[in-house]
């Protein structure tokens, strides 16, 4: 055989080979589409439930102590607000301390001091609270929780993972200086 019947023959051998490949109908086209985006979504639902139920590798960074200030900047019979605490620094008449938790003891609503009042008021039911969250209206059913105060060298640290659930007040939960 010639080189340039081989030639030929072999181009024929070729065309008759793409003829024999079967084209991709617009159904199968849409049915490989929806397949493979099946695939994605499933694959992104399964990343996203792994990084929902895996725990926080971080932990150890969330600063447990929150040093609210000196004591000297708390004056007696004040109330003041910190909300990325949750809680209320209270400076008794006395002179003592209470960080008490702003969430209500009947649903976990946040509480609002009313300095009118001297008092806590819950937006929700009205449940309403004495300055040491001591309940003074229900439908509350217990005391507002505490946390844990540390003073050093007239500087006030509060205990963010020390949250104290109490039934009512007692003197034990006031720190002094
Ligand atoms: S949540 Fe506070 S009174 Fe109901």
């Amino acid at each position: 055989m010639s080189g340039k019947k081989k030639k030929v023959e072999y181009k024929k051998a070729k065309e008759t080979v793409k003829e024999q490949k079967p084209k991709l109908s617009r159904h199968d086209f849409i049915k490989k589409t929806w397949k493979l985006l099946g695939i994605i979504a499933g694959v992104e639902v399964a990343a996203l439930t792994i990084n929902v139920l895996s725990p926080r590798k971080n932990d150890s960074s969330i600063n447990k102590i929150l040093d609210a200030g000196q004591v000297k900047d708390f004056p007696n019979n004040s109330v003041t607000p910190f909300r990325q605490g949750q809680f209320y620094l209270v400076r008794r008449n006395d002179g003592g301390f209470l960080a008490v938790s702003l969430k209500c003891t009947h649903l976990g609503c946040s509480i609002a001091w009313n300095e009118s009042e001297n008092q806590f008021v819950c937006p929700c039911h009205s449940s309403t609270f004495d300055i040491n969250g001591e309940v003074l209206k229900s439908p509350a059913p217990r005391a507002l929780d505490i946390y844990e105060i540390s003073i050093d060298n007239g500087l006030i640290h509060v205990q963010l993972d020390k949250r104290n659930r109490r039934s009512s007040f007692t003197k034990s939960d006031i720190t002094y200086v």
